[in-house]
């Protein structure tokens, strides 16, 4: 139990359950930060991953430190009562080198983020958890707007990621992934992946087959999703900037 738990079952009656703890918990929360990650909350994220994603290996310190080591501004956490309560990952790439068939493991180096390419305009979401007990109270909404003001800070295009599509086991008997994430677009079926990244002002773009064949839950797919840079400038051709100058 974390903390705060401990603080509140001490408030709370003593025969209070696990349950009414969570409960007290929702509603009395401390302010929430976000910051770049550092080497003291590797361990954290990788339980966040555990618990997020039981049937898929955590990152290791070693390749947590090195996402840091390649691009340290996009390796962010969210920090609650004194907890690491989520986090995210990015790096920048070429996306024409990527584009539509590419895997998580290929477009993140095997989650070192070796493929980081200073040089590019894509900003790409590697990851994005939230402690399940903390989920639906902002804290994603706060680690995207960090990656937005990121991707505008960085004057990149875009932010390209693809997410995961936890509901789609469910479905597989009865519907493709296509049919599944466009259900999900209409609104018909509430996957918590998509509709949350729906919400942040992203775009369905289609679905990425294999994209990471540990997700069982997705049966390995993807949902490809774009965000804009509204503030983008394209850089001028060295012609024009030298006549400017
Ligand atoms: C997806 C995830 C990061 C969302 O985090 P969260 O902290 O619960 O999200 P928030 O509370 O900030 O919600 C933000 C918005 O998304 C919407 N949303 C969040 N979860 C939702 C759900 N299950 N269904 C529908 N909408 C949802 C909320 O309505 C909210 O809208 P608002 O900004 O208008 O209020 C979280 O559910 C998670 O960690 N999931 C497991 C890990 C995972 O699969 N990550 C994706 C990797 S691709």
């Amino acid at each position: 139990m974390s903390t705060i738990e401990e603080t509140l079952k001490r408030a709370l009656p003593p025969n209070a359950t696990l349950a009414d703890v969570w409960r007290a918990g929702r509603h009395a929360r401390g302010p929430l930060a976000v910051r770049e990650s550092r080497p003291g909350d590797f361990e954290a994220i990788a339980k966040l991953q555990r618990l997020a994603y039981p049937e898929i290996a955590p990152w290791t310190p070693e390749q947590l430190a090195a996402q840091r080591a390649a691009f340290p501004a996009g390796q962010l956490v969210a920090e609650q009562d004194g907890l690491v309560v989520g986090a995210s990952a990015s790096l920048v790439v070429s996306w024409d080198e990527y584009a539509v068939d590419h895997t998580w493991k290929a477009i993140t180096g095997d989650g070192t983020f070796a493929t980081h390419d200073p040089a590019g305009r894509t900003l790409y979401g590697a990851e994005v958890v939230v402690d399940a007990r903390r989920r639906g109270n902002g804290i994603g909404r706060a680690l995207y707007k960090a990656r937005r003001q990121l991707c505008r800070s960085l004057n990149l295009k875009r932010i390209i990621a693809a997410g995961r599509l936890p509901g789609y086991r469910n479905a597989k008997d009865v519907m493709s992934p296509e049919l599944y994430a466009m259900r999900v677009v209409w609104g018909d079926i509430a996957d918590p992946v998509l509709r949350f990244q729906l919400s942040q002002g992203f775009q369905y773009c289609g679905v990425i087959h294999n994209y990471l064949p540990e997700d069982a839950p997705s049966c390995g797919h993807a949902a490809l999703i774009v965000w804009l840079n509204e503030k983008y400038a394209a850089p001028r051709p060295p012609a024009l900037a030298r006549r400017a100058a």
